[in-house]
């Protein structure tokens, strides 16, 4: 018999309403469009809006409309896994808040946390379950509200990031189809380039955590830069060259949209060309665990059975890694 590999067998995306755009930060920090376009590639992101709504629901949102075009119901789910960074609570995990949201009563589910680099770390988890045999319909979702761990009066912060959330379902396949290989690495004494300082165990909230705007992502962009340029292009050229993969075997690269020029020179790295990397980071500026999803969801349309498709990330911690699959529909 064949090897069991984890499909992709529907993917779909959820954006908030509320678009924040370049000329709007203007009016909030000393920032410009010019700036942010050049810097960043980024003219516009989605913020949720509404009291008492968190990351759990734009997931309600992308799985709602994946289980009806897969024809499936919430019931026939066996695992979430919830890869984010903005959680709805501390405790319980947002797998357990979305599964009752949805009405999966048969799964279990756990949220991964990996910063940016959260979605293909739970789509080499899930695809596990899968390939053992274990479960049948794992749901990999990756989605954040980073517009409530952002300080808005933070120019280098606030231009970048924005709220959204993708999911796909994976399926068993024998016929060569769905998550092939997977190179993941961290590096944990770069967490001082990029964290949230109090909120943890380590410094819980308090007055004085809350004044000093410590509930907010910290970031030190540059040396962040330095970082991600090199290794996410690093582990894309890796994964292609252990999978014997050439520039022309690779239909599309969908690399986690933080900056367009770290995606630049990760496709140049690979020696593709643009037409075959997605990028919607224009639109919907870094939304954290929710970006390569999102691009998966827009390109499904153009996305053909067969093509090789090549993920890649990099986010705080430091972590990141790429993911090499099969499209199966
Ligand atoms: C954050 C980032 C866009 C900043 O771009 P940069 O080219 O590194 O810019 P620098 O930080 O060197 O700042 C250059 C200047 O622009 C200024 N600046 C910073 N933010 C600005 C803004 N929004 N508008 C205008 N000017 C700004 C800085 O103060 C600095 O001014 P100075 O030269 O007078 O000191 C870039 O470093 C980056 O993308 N880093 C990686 C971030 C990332 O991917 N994070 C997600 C990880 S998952």
């Amino acid at each position: 018999m064949s090897k069991i590999h984890a499909a992709i067998t529907a993917v779909n995306g959820y954006a908030p309403d509320y678009i924040l755009t370049n000329a709007e930060l203007e009016t909030m920090v000393d920032t410009n469009d010019e700036w942010i376009t050049s810097r960043t590639g980024i003219k516009e992101r989605r913020i949720l809006k509404g009291e008492g709504l968190g990351t759990s629901d734009m997931a309600v949102q992308a799985v709602n409309g994946l289980l009806q075009k897969r024809g499936i119901t919430a019931e026939e789910i066996d695992l979430i896994v919830f890869c984010t960074t903005t959680p709805d609570y501390p405790f319980p995990a947002t797998a357990n808040v979305l599964a009752d949201k949805i009405g999966a009563k048969n799964a279990w589910g756990f949220d991964l946390q990996a910063a940016c680099s959260g979605f293909i770390y739970g789509l080499t988890t899930g695809a596990q379950f899968i390939e053992s045999g274990k479960h049948k319909k794992v749901l990999v979702v990756g989605g954040d509200k980073m517009s409530s761990i952002i300080n808005y009066d933070d120019r280098t912060t606030c231009i970048i990031f924005g709220d959204g959330c993708g999911a796909v379902l994976l399926e068993p396949n024998d016929e060569g189809y769905g998550v092939l290989d997977s190179i993941l690495r961290s590096d944990g004494s770069g967490r001082q380039f990029l964290h949230q300082k109090a909120g943890g165990s380590v410094r819980p909230a308090s007055h004085e955590t809350i004044d000093g705007g410590e509930h907010a992502v910290y970031q030190e962009g540059q040396a962040v830069f330095k970082f991600a340029v090199t290794n996410m292009a690093d582990v894309a050229a890796e994964i292609m060259e252990r999978n014997q993969l050439v520039a022309d075997d690779v239909a599309y690269l969908v690399p986690h949209q933080a900056n367009l020029r770290i995606i630049n020179a990760t496709a140049n790295r690979m020696g593709v060309g643009e037409d075959k990397v997605m990028v919607n980071i224009h639109k919907y500026g870094n939304t954290t665990n929710g970006t390569i999803p999102l691009c998966l969801w827009e390109w499904e349309d153009k996305l053909k059975k067969g093509d090789n498709v090549i993920l890649a990330a990099f986010g705080g911690g430091f972590t990141w890694g790429s993911v090499y699959l099969k499209w199966a529909y």
